[in-house]
């Protein structure tokens, strides 16, 4: 019973932890002079956010651009590009330190060129401009005079190297080419009206993606293992039959909730997803399912057909698996957060394969050992073989 509530314990410690991690976003920041916003959005990726006020009787916003974990020696620039998701049209706001202190201006990137990121007008004004870098943040405050096609469009933002005392170009890697994104400023409106879509939709998205990495992607191979390398101990029998349904169906119970969450944003929006996290889902779901009434009918351990049924349930279990982290990766490239989440999952991934294969290697010594002395046992007693080890493997 102890080791039943100590797993109950350290399952719900890892969701616990999941949505601590999660719940921490933009929300939470604070700002020169107390300054508050009406809306904010944590972008994707180079751990960034952007905070906004809409005033729609002005057509102005005040905004203030968020990047965390820079340096006095980098640059950090955000944009509006109604042209595209790209760097070329980039309407820039830039801010970075050097002798003098830090410097905001303003800076238009050309269509067609090499980008220096030089001090120019951009295609709407920008009435005022500031940054303030404190810590590894630094922070530009901007109040922009929008333009109707400027309310809901695209945005860009980036970071890259100081060459002395001017911008020089930002590295290639992943997050630098997908730091993209649509912006909704009505959305911080209060009396908005179809604006709040976008950030409701993404929130959803976030949902979703916790949700099935915490049941599908960690808790059922944690359900797994639990079943595979407790069996071998005698004394967890039966705990680990019990520590096992118990994982498993939890993990079920969150995964069709975050299943539900899928299936609703694929309907909601049938373009956006992909075409194949959509089918392993649903084959997910199915399998799921079959696992749960596999173990409501399974036969005695001692029925002839149990045998069958161990390698029916093992096969189903190892692909539902095999299947979950697969499209918990598939999801985590659709929904493109920032890398921390990306090595959160794959560096759990990687902890539970290290902890299986040492716990593969106890279960291999402890039945070879049973085995040996068993065999020392047959002259004594013929039944001495105990089909218990085996049973394990
Ligand atoms: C952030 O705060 C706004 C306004 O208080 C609220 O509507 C929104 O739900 C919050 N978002 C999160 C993710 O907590
Ligand atoms: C910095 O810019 C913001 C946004 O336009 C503005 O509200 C604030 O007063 C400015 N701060 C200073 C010290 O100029
Ligand atoms: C520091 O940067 C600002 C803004 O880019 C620039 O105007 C200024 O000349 C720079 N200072 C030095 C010493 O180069």
């Amino acid at each position: 019973m102890e080791r039943v509530s100590r797993s109950a314990l350290f399952c719900s410690v890892l969701v616990a932890l999941f949505w601590t991690s999660y719940a921490q976003n933009c929300n939470s920041s604070t700002f020169a002079n107390n300054k508050q916003y009406s809306a904010c959005s944590d972008l994707s990726v180079l751990s960034s956010s952007i905070h906004w006020t809409y005033d729609p009787s002005t057509n102005t916003v005040d905004l203030a651009f968020r990047k965390t974990g820079t340096s006095s020696t980098q640059w950090v620039a955000w944009a509006l590009n109604p042209s595209g998701r790209r760097m070329a049209g980039s309407q820039c706001l830039v801010a970075h330190q050097n002798s003098t202190g830090t410097h905001a201006y303003t800076s238009p990137i050309a269509a067609t060129g090499a980008p220096q990121l030089q001090q120019g007008r951009l295609s709407f004004e920008v009435p005022s401009i500031n940054a303030t870098f404190s810590g590894s943040v630094m922070t530009i405050y901007a109040t922009l005079q929008l333009t109707n096609d400027l309310l809901s469009t695209n945005q860009v933002w980036q970071e890259g190297p100081m060459n002395g005392n001017s911008p020089g170009m930002h590295p290639m890697a992943t997050a630098n080419t997908a730091s993209t994104g649509l912006i909704d400023f009505r959305t911080g409106e209060t009396t908005a009206t179809g604006g709040s879509d976008f950030n409701a939709r993404l929130r959803r998205r976030n949902t979703h993606g916790v949700l099935n990495a915490v049941s599908w992607g960690i808790l059922m191979p944690i359900g797994a293992m639990m079943a595979r390398y407790l069996k071998v101990f005698k004394s967890a029998n039966p705990a680990w039959f019990y520590i096992h349904v118990t994982c498993q169906c939890s993990a079920y119970v969150i995964g069709v909730a975050g299943w539900v969450t899928g299936i609703k944003l694929g309907n909601d929006n049938p373009i956006t997803i992909s075409e194949i996290h959509r089918n392993v889902g649903i084959t997910l779901f199915a399998l799921g399912t079959l696992q749960v009434f596999a173990l409501l009918l399974r036969p005695k351990p001692d029925h002839k057909y149990r045998f069958y049924w161990n390698i029916y349930h093992h096969l189903t279990g190892y692909t539902v698996i095999g299947l979950s982290i697969y499209n918990v990766l598939e999801g985590l490239r659709i929904l493109d957060p920032v890398d921390d989440w990306w090595w959160a999952y794959v560096g759990t991934l990687i902890g539970l394969g290290s902890l299986s294969a040492l716990l593969e290697a106890v279960t291999w010594i402890v039945v070879i050992k049973r085995k040996k002395e068993s065999r020392e046992k047959l002259p004594h007693s013929m039944n001495g073989v105990n089909g218990h080890g085996h049973g394990a493997l």
